[in-house]
């Protein structure tokens, strides 16, 4: 028995990283899961992970910059399991570190596209399954409010991420719809590469945490989100949880 039985939960990017920590935290509290990513190898193998333990998850296929993509993905999912109850929008990509006055459009819509359009586009497309319970919860970062050197357009395209969370909190409250953000520090297979040639940095960075560690995917962020997704945060929303070892003191 698990407190998110008979859900239906959309993860996306849980390939690897961070998506699939929290795929795997809902799937082991009874959640059916949607393996949502582009990179079908890697999916199908966190997709087989979770049912080896058990767990009802499938892998579907889409690349999140593509509404028409989200829109068939979500509508396959519900062919498959009658409807959505959880949608985490976790997936991003962006290009490397860059000065601001060297951002191209090409690397800003990357990170929009990824970030706050597929966001937008998979609750556009959930929200009528989401109706009378559902809950959603994007992925922001704690580079928002600390910054990151030579990252402008990721932090802009993560700070509108926040901006759609809470409108849609405000606006969706009344259909019984809970949106809520998690800030997570994870060394993810993207955070690995950024910091593989400064791994001196990692470790100044981590030292100064309150929790001097990095985060685990499943154990700190996915039981985090199983909490903003589950029975006990129905009156929590519009939030932005940080499980990052307390890196928000270290601004
Ligand atoms: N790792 C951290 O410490 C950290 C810190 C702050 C915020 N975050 C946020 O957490 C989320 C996950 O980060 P991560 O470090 O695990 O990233 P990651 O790059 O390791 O994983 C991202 C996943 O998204 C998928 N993806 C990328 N582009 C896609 C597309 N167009 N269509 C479908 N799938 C696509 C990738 O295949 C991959 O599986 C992101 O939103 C990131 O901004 C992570």
């Amino acid at each position: 028995m698990g407190v998110l039985d008979e859900k239906v939960a959309i993860v996306t990017g849980a390939a690897r990283g961070v998506g699939e920590g929290i795929a795997t935290a809902l799937a082991k509290e009874g959640a059916r899961v949607a393996v949502v990513d582009r990179d079908a190898i890697t999916a199908e193998e966190t997709a087989a992970r979770l049912r080896g333990w058990g767990a009802e998850a499938h892998y579907f296929h889409c690349d999140i910059r593509v509404t028409a993509e989200v829109d068939a993905c979500v509508a396959q999912v519900v062919e498959r399991w009658g409807t959505v109850d959880i949608l985490v929008n976790n997936a991003v990509a962006t290009s490397a570190g860059m000065a601001v006055q060297d951002i191209t459009d090409e690397d800003f819509d990357l990170v929009w596209q990824t970030g706050p359009r597929a966001t937008l586009a998979f609750m556009r497309a959930c929200y009528p399954h989401l109706r009378g319970g559902g809950r959603v919860v994007n992925l922001r970062s704690g580079s928002e409010f600390q910054t990151l050197f030579g990252y402008g357009h990721y932090i802009a395209a993560k700070s509108a991420i926040g901006g759609l969370t809470r409108a849609a909190a405000r606006e969706w409250g009344r259909d019984g719809i809970t949106v809520n953000a998690v800030c997570p520090f994870v060394l993810s297979p993207a955070s690995e590469a950024f910091f593989a040639d400064k791994p001196q940095q990692l470790e100044r960075i981590i030292s100064g945490f309150s929790i001097p560690r990095t985060g685990d995917a499943e154990a700190d962020v996915g039981r985090a989100v199983v909490y903003l997704v589950g029975p006990d945060a129905g009156y929590v929303t519009g939030m932005t949880l940080s499980v990052d070892g307390g890196a928000v003191f270290t601004a």
